[in-house]
Order: C-alpha cells, then sequence, then structure tokens
C-alpha cells in the first residue's frame, strides 16, 4: 500500500503472483516446430510443446503411444517425467535419430511422493510430521511438487498460529516502539512508524528504530509462511523438487524392426502362398528386374565386407546361375588362382532356415564351386552355426536393412550393404564352485587370399551379451560386456557427466564373464556384436 495525498492505493509488483493460469495461447514454447532445441530432425516438435500436453493430460506410470515418432521428442520427454512409452516410425532414419537421442540423454532425478526421502519433504513443506507408512517407490502416486498456497481472507481468519506468533514477537516489539516513542518524544502506534529513520535522530534512536524494524520483518516472514502452510494450496505439476546429487538415464527400452519370422500363409485353393512371389509383384520391381536381380547388382557393386577391411571379397565376375537355389555364380581372385563362389539369395521378407543352406552347398558342390555365399536379412538360430559341408565352406553375409528399399537404392557399392561376421570363438568356463563362466577369444573371419578361416581376436566385438538361462525363444539379456580398443566407451562418462566407478566398469569391459549359476532351462545363449552393428547368436547345451 502508498499514500497518494490522502488516498491509499496498491502497487502490484511483477513478483507479487508465482504463478499464472496457463490460457490456450502458448506462445511461451518456443514455437510447436522447435525454435529453442537443438536441432536434430527437420521437423522436429518442441519439447516445451510436448511436455505441456502430457503433463495436462498424463499422470506419472501412464503409457504414451505415439505412431509418428521422428526424433523422439515424445519419447524423450515421457523419460524425463516417469511415463511409459511406445513410439512407431516408417523411417529407420528416425528411429535411429530417436534411439541415439534417448540413450545419450540425462535427465533430472525427482523426489517420488512414495520413498522416505518424498515423506521428508512432504513434511518439511507441510510442516507436519512425517508419515511413517511403508513406502515402495511406487511411481503411480507421483513426485513431490512444489505449490502455491490460494491465501483466501476465510483462510487468514481461521489461522490461529497467527496469534501465536503476534504475541510472541509483542514481548519484543512492544518495549522498542515505548523505547524510540521516548527518546523521540513521539506518540507513534505500530502503523505509524516511519520506514527510514530521520538524518538527525540521536544514535539511540536510530538503533532502536533499525532493532524494531528487523523484528517488525521477521515478524511478517513468520506470519507470511504460516498463511502459506495452513491456506488450500495448488500443485505445480510442473514443478516437482529434483533430488540434485542424483541423475538419472533412460529405462531400458527395445528398437523392433519387421518381424524377421516367415509368415506361411495359404490361399484360397489351399496352395502354399509362396511370399517371394507376392513381394515382387507388390514391391512394384522394374519389369525382369526382381529383388534377386537388384540385390545380385548391388552385391556385384558392392563385393563381400567382413569386420576387418582387408578381408573384403571382391568379385571379377558375377554371372546369373540355373541352379534352384543358387541363382548366381561369382568369381574373386585367391592369391594367383581364380575362385567360383555359388551364391544364394535369402528371401526379402523372412528367414533363411539351416534346410535351406544344406540344400544349396550340395548344388555348389554338384557344380564344382568352391564355396557358398549366402546373402540374407535373417538368418534361424540353427543356421548361423552351420559353417561347412565337406570342402565347401559356407560364408553367411547378412544383408543391410537399406537393400529393402529395393529399386530406389543405386548400386553404387557404397554402404556396408553385405557382411559376413564370422563364429564367435567362444569358450566355457567351469568354476571350482560348480557355476559356469563364458570367455569370447574372438571371431572366425573367413580369409579371401588364403581360403581359410581363422580367429580373429576380440576387438571387432563392440558388445557381447549373456542369456544365462535361454528359453529357447528370445534372447534376454542378463549380462551384458563392451569390449574395443582405446576407450570406445569414453563418450559414455562425458555425457553423463559423471565418473564411472572403476571397479564395476572393469567387470563390463572384459572378455569373460563374471560367475553364474548352470541354466535351468539348460541352455545358455551368447550374443556377439560388431562395430557395425552386425550380430551373431550361439547357443550351448549345459549338462
Ligand atoms: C512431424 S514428424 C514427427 C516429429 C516428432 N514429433 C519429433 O519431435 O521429431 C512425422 C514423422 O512421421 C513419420 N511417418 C509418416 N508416415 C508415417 C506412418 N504411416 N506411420 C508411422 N510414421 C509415419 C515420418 O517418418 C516422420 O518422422
Amino acid at each position: 500500500m502508498i499514500h497518494e495525498g490522502k488516498s491509499i492505493r496498491y502497487v502490484r509488483c511483477m513478483d507479487d503472483f508465482l504463478i499464472y493460469p496457463k490460457t490456450n495461447v502458448w506462445l511461451d514454447v518456443g514455437g510447436v516446430q522447435s525454435r529453442t532445441d537443438p536441432k536434430i530432425y527437420v521437423v522436429q516438435t518442441a519439447t516445451e510443446a510436448i511436455k505441456r500436453c502430457l503433463l495436462m493430460t498424463t499422470d506419472p506410470g501412464d503409457l504414451i503411444l505415439d505412431p509418428i515418432c521422428g526424433s523422439g521428442t515424445t519419447a524423450y520427454v515421457a523419460e524425463q517425467w516417469g511415463r511409459r512409452w511406445i513410439t512407431i516410425d516408417t523411417s529407420r532414419v528416425a528411429l535411429a535419430l530417436a534411439r541415439a537421442r534417448l540413450m545419450g540423454a540425462r535427465y533430472p532425478s525427482y523426489i517420488l511422493a512414495d520413498s522416505p526421502e518424498g515423506q521428508r519433504k512432504e513434511a518439511e513443506i507441510t510442516r507436519t510430521a512425517p508419515s511413517s507408512q511403508p513406502t515402495y517407490g511406487n511411481i503411480r502416486h507421483g513426485f513431490v511438487y512444489e505449490r502455491v498456497p490460494h491465501i483466501t481472507l476465510k483462510s487468514i481468519a481461521n489461522n490461529t498460529e497467527i496469534d501465536v506468533i503476534w504475541d510472541k514477537w509483542q514481548v519484543t516489539l512492544e518495549p522498542l516502539r515505548e523505547q524510540l516513542n521516548a527518546t523521540l518524544g513521539q506518540p507513534w502506534q505500530e502503523w505509524e512508524i516511519p520506514r527510514e529513520a530521520g538524518t538527525k535522530w540521536p544514535d539511540e534512536a536510530k538503533a532502536l528504530h533499525t532493532d524494531w524494524w528487523q523484528g517488525r520483518i521477521s515478524r511478517q516472514k513468520e506470519i507470511d509462511a504460516s498463511i502459506a502452510a495452513k491456506a488450500e494450496f495448488e500443485y505445480l505439476y510442473d514443478r516437482p523438487y529434483e533430488d540434485k546429487k542424483k541423475a538419472r538415464v533412460a529405462g531400458p527400452f527395445t528398437v523392433e524392426s519387421l518381424s524377421p519370422h516367415r509368415v506361411l500363409g495359404v490361399d484360397e485353393n489351399d496352395e502354399l502362398i509362396d511370399p517371394l512371389k507376392i513381394n515382387e509383384k507388390d514391391a512394384g520391381y522394374a519389369p525382369g528386374r526382381g529383388f534377386e536381380q537388384m540385390i545380385l547388382d548391388n552385391l556385384k557393386a558392392a563385393g563381400v565386407q567382413q569386420a576387418n577391411k582387408a578381408d573384403k571379397i571382391v568379385f571379377t565376375s558375377l554371372t546369373p546361375w540355373p541352379g534352384e537355389l543358387v541363382c548366381a555364380e561369382a568369381r574373386y581372385p585367391e592369391g594367383d588362382t581364380e575362385k567360383r563362389a555359388g551364391i544364394f539369395i535369402g528371401p526379402e521378407f523372412g528367414t533363411v532356415q539351416r534346410t535351406d543352406l544344406v540344400e544349396a552347398v550340395r548344388e555348389c558342390g554338384d557344380a564344382g564351386f568352391d564355396v557358398l555365399i549366402a546373402c540374407a536379412f535373417n538368418y534361424e538360430a540353427h543356421a548361423t552355426e552351420f559353417s561347412k559341408l565337406g570342402r565347401i565352406p559356407v560364408l553367411k553375409a547378412r544383408m543391410n536393412a537399406d537393400l529393402h528399399m529395393a529399386d530406389d537404392l543405386k548400386a553404387t557399392g557404397k554402404g556396408n550393404l553385405f557382411v559376413i561376421f564370422g563364429e564367435p570363438d567362444i569358450e566355457l568356463l567351469d568354476e571350482p564352485d560348480g557355476r559356469l563362466r563364458v570367455r569370447v577369444r574372438g571371431v572366425d573371419v573367413f580369409d579371401p587370399s588364403t581360403g581359410q578361416v581363422r580367429s580373429d581376436s576380440a576387438d571387432g566385438i563392440a558388445c557381447w551379451f549373456i542369456d544365462t538361462d535361454y528359453n529357447g525363444e528370445s534372447f534376454f539379456v542378463r549380462h551384458a560386456y563392451f569390449l574395443g580398443q582405446n576407450d570406445p566407451y569414453g563418450a559414455l562418462k562425458t555425457t553423463l557427466k559423471a565418473e564411472i566407478d572403476a571397479d564395476a566398469w572393469a567387470t563390463l569391459h572384459s572378455d569373460t564373464s563374471r560367475p553364474f549359476d548352470k541354466p535351468k532351462s539348460g541352455r545358455i545363449a551368447v550374443k556377439v556384436i560388431n562395430h557395425l552393428g552386425d550380430e551373431v547368436m550361439k547357443v550351448f547345451k549345459i549338462t
């Protein structure tokens, strides 16, 4: 309040109100397409816009679906605010960006309401005793949020604590006022004492005046705090309290793509539908230029790569071959001699079975080929173990999903389109206490200059996982290890802006696993992934 002449006026300051209601005009989100977030996608949505929608419509623990993922802003915001998420995109570029964004993100750690520290925080805010209920860390109870009081005259009138505070301060303030009045010869009531001391006042009066105002302001602060604590309040759901000592990263998530499983169907005449024929027709390849021909064009230009560049197989010729399963003959140099390879191409949508490879390699034998090169998007588990029949090695190249783009892909020979990732060389180690350990010694590599298979060191392995109790169907990562030369995960430390526990890290950065119990299922599976992202899995029976 201020006096102006004889009238009292009210001055409203910008910081008088902690919050403003949001209306449906959002001019403060930096545009729906972000102009403020770091730009990673051409049509990226602003995090602030998604955050606002998400906080208005969901609670922690809810599941959010965004079927047009883009750079994954929805999933990113959902992670931050403790919501679960599923997101979908037709573009692998978008999914790759989203995956990298989520994996590299660092989030604040909010205090859970359902936790001992949450109970303490809540007690501190409401000036009550902490709850003694057991806590379970359940996110559905939400976080502890900042809140603003709704102060009404009624809440002030009914607050008896104000009288207690008033009485407490009267004991200090009244004697000061009386002494000040006596020193200055004034009849001032409390509300008449000026804010500033007069310059000509004696020092004693100035000191009394300062003490009185200090007490007066402290009394007001206590009363305001009491009013705020006892008033009704509004939660600020966008302002949970943070535990500044903790950093949070994204919870575990998977990235799934087209199902690799072959789907068998029958048509109206009970005839088996051949997915290859249908797909060629529907995929719209140019007449006379089916999926196989497109793959062969690319294979001729790109050759077959292995983890080590020097082991690349470069073809001198590649011509069609009228086999049942072998569809081309490729020639490549091995030292001074020329070798002939039979080429088998797997289905456009589907998985290559071991029996397909056995048939194909037999054809190669009959036709006098030196080696079978199979090219496929996926191999079923038993096919991955099949590497030789008689004198003929079977090289299994994995085709890059870019080849699904069919006719749109120019056969430039660039990109890792056909990559052989050999059998991992794995050793099982028995522990004295009956448990097991696994060691990866490296990966078998076909040396095109000698025609021999040699074992390469573990350097070509980016990471490897063990399912210590494999159920024969889905691989569950129970142990994970990260290899590679030159501290490849140094960047992780930088991203997390944290020091990593060296001892804990050493157990992860290892070619030998920690010991584990023998599997109840009688099987373990080991999955090995190279730096190009190709993976192989090997299953072991444990008795
Ligand atoms: C406007 S962007 C989404 C932007 C996203 N919110 C972000 O922050 O990055 C639309 C996305 O939808 C994807 N898309 C288009 N048609 C689709 C479809 N039929 N199914 C799934 N995703 C599709 C596009 O690939 C594109 O990434």
